[in-house]
């Protein structure tokens, strides 16, 4: 199939990484049906895309007619059997290897053969999730950034077995999203969470021995480095708890101290800190 003749696209799981990925597709044409474990969590799902498109027209992004036409190309579901007839999967569902190998492997049993199967993990083996299928030459990572809308670049990873047809499919896929695509071999971090997980864990350990306070880290890193936002309000935008998920998948891997989370980062997940979901993480979003 060409990234052209995408009709329908499945997303599975629609938290903060899967409603960001749903608008993205369907800004871009397509149809989109999403898929949830419950109904509450599907009403969550289209919330959170109201909202974000409903910024997007305050911010003269979008027009109020383009954002009708949006939400109408959307699905929710909580019935993973309607990804059935889906021209591509995105799979976005909560980051742990056991529940997205269940996922793939229903899938495989849904989906047409020829449909690529793609994942959203920012960590993750792919060729753990290929090896749940029989088609391992059509899984490939496709790993969006936070927030997805306004985000510009998607990383593509190529498994062991994944084809290069598949690579180009994806890449003429991201271009038709809006977005920029590198390619990354199938190991822990890929290019992005990497480089960025020792960085976000180091200044961590600098709140944590008292070296600087957690705004000052903030501003140092804004204003001496251009960045959008500091290491401790980027880890209360993507969640304490998936960022100590993915620094335990790199050490895993790596088996090197650099990768190591900070006692601290663990004690504030343990306490329910975790970052702007949550209401609370190194910043107060409560009120
Ligand atoms: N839809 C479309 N466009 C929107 C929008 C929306 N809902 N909301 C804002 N925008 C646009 C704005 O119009 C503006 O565009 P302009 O530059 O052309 O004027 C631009 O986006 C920025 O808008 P704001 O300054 O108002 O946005 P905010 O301050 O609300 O948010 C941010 C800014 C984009 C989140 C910025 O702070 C940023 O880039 N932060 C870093 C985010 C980052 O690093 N993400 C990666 C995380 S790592 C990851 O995801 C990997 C995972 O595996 C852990």
């Amino acid at each position: 199939m060409k990234a052209d003749e995408v009709k329908k696209v499945a997303v599975i799981g629609c938290g903060i990484m899967g409603s960001g990925i749903v608008e993205v597709v369907a800004r871009s044409g397509a149809d989109v049906t999403f898929v949830e474990i419950s109904d509450e969590k599907v009403e969550r799902g289209r919330k959170t895309v109201e909202k974000s498109t409903q910024k997007a027209v305050e911010k003269g992004k979008l027009s109020e007619e383009d954002r009708r036409a949006i939400l109408d190309r959307i699905t929710g579901t909580t019935d993973i059997a309607d990804a059935a007839d889906a021209d591509l999967v995105i799979e976005a569902a909560t980051e742990d290897l056991p529940t997205k190998i269940e996922v793939f492997a229903k899938l495989e049993e849904l989906t047409r053969a020829e449909v690529v199967l793609a994942t959203n993990t920012s960590s993750l083996p792919i060729a753990e999730l290929a090896a749940a299928t029989e088609r391992p030459d059509r899984i490939l990572g496709m790993h969006f950034f936070n927030p997805p809308p306004i985000m510009k670049l998607l990383e593509l990873v190529q498994g062991l077995e994944t084809s290069e047809e598949t690579i180009e499919f994806a890449r003429a896929y991201g271009l038709r999203l809006g977005n920029s695509t590198v390619l990354s071999k199938d190991r822990a971090g890929f290019i992005v969470n990497f480089l960025l997980v020792p960085y976000m864990n180091s200044a961590v350990s600098l709140v944590e021995q008292g070296f600087a306070t957690r705004e000052d880290i903030d501003t140092a890193v804004t204003l001496g480095l251009g960045h959008p936002m500091g290491p401790l309000t980027l880890l209360d935008l993507v969640g304490l708890d998936t960022a100590l998920y993915i620094s335990n998948v790199l050490y895993d891997e790596f088996k090197d101290p650099l990768y190591a989370a900070p006692t601290l980062l663990k004690r504030m997940v343990a306490a329910g800190y975790l970052g702007r979901k949550s209401g609370r993480g190194f910043y107060d979003y409560s009120k």
